[in-house]
């Protein structure tokens, strides 16, 4: 398969993982790019830039394809400013493939970026976003839509609207997230016009990401509509998986906004924990809508050559209907 994203990233696929915190480390990064997307190592797992060097060094020990870092530029009690700037110049030094920003616009940092030849992506849920991030001067556009998880815009348009109404605005190759688990969403996504798909939510479920497996057990029985948004009060939305705790969060913000009490639920820390001890009511797991097309645990390769395998099939069985 051949795209712009592909040829930009010399990738064999137009698949590529979006950041996870907590789980996008060198083992799924490494999986992913050996199976011939573009895996994702995620900046904030690591303290400081040289916890995220020694992960780039890890992962160039467990493959020689190309792979990105995710950067999120969101308001954070743990990363400093400094450590946001050592992130962009180790990721510089290293002369990673790709960086996939989400938050605010990396403005300070393109002219290095781009002197190291690393190609650089904004993740937008919105057009006026697309087109300001392709006037910056960025290398391409991940659309995000409302079905993400994680945290999507709270425009709150869907991956089916956003992903065409950024193609025919911007000129940059637009690669579309949220809501994509399949070769289904692949041909989909091809033909509202974006040149790539980003998954993340599919990736939980591969036997290269290390989360214990009451999660993998979760995400298979549950369906599209177990997801909530949480913390539209604190403006700063999230879909996450439904269960007891998100529950609570939901229940403190319809009593009115007591910041302090949710951000005691929501710490790193809590989330970090859960992934391993796989309490699955405990913590605010970011899911998004496509848990409903997760039936099963496949190994990164598996998955991408049956996506590609699968949306290939129904490209061509389409074409047929018009001969
Ligand atoms: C567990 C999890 C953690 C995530 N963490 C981040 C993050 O740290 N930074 C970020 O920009 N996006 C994060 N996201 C969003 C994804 O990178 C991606 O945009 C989104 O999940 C794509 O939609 P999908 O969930 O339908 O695959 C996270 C998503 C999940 C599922």
């Amino acid at each position: 398969m051949r795209t712009r994203i592909t040829e930009l990233l010399g990738i064999e696929y137009p698949i590529i993982c979006g950041g996870m915190l907590w789980l996008c480390k060198p083992e799924l990064c490494a999986a992913v790019s050996n199976a011939g997307g573009l895996g994702n190592i995620t900046a904030g797992n690591y303290e400081s830039g040289e916890g995220l060097r020694q992960a780039i060094v890890r992962t160039r020990e467990l493959t020689d394809k190309p792979f990105g870092v995710n950067i999120t530029l969101l308001p954070s009690f743990r990363i400093s400013p400094a450590t946001y700037d050592d992130y962009f110049r180790v990721c510089c030094e290293e002369k990673v493939a790709a960086i996939e920003v989400s938050g605010a616009p990396a403005t300070s940092y393109l002219d290095m970026v781009h002197a190291a030849g690393v190609k650089i992506f904004h993740k937008v849920g919105a057009v006026r976003h697309a087109l300001n991030i392709e006037k910056l001067g960025y290398d391409g556009v991940f659309a995000a839509g409302l079905e993400e998880g994680g945290h999507p815009l709270d425009d709150d348009v869907t991956t089916m609207v956003l992903t065409p109404r950024i193609a025919e605005s911007v000129k940059i190759p637009v690669v579309t997230a949220g809501g994509i688990a399949d070769g289904r969403g692949v041909a989909a996504a091809l033909a509202l016009g974006a040149e790539g798909v980003m998954m993340a939510t599919r990736f939980i479920n591969t036997r290269e990401c290390r989360v214990h497996e009451n999660i993998w057990r979760e995400i298979i029985k549950r369906q599209e509509q177990d997801t909530a948004l949480i913390c539209k009060s604190l403006n700063l939305q999230g879909r996450a998986l439904k269960n007891a705790l998100t529950e609570e969060i939901l229940s403190i913000e319809a009593e009115g906004t007591a910041p302090e009490r949710i951000f005691a639920l929501i710490t790193g820390q809590r989330v970090k924990a859960a992934w391993q001890n796989g309490d699955v009511e405990g913590a605010a797991f970011m899911i998004g809508q496509s848990v409903g097309l997760i039936h099963d645990i496949q190994s990164c390769q598996e998955l991408l050559d049956g996506m590609v395998k699968d949306a290939e099939a129904i490209l061509r069985r389409n074409l047929d209907r018009f001969q």
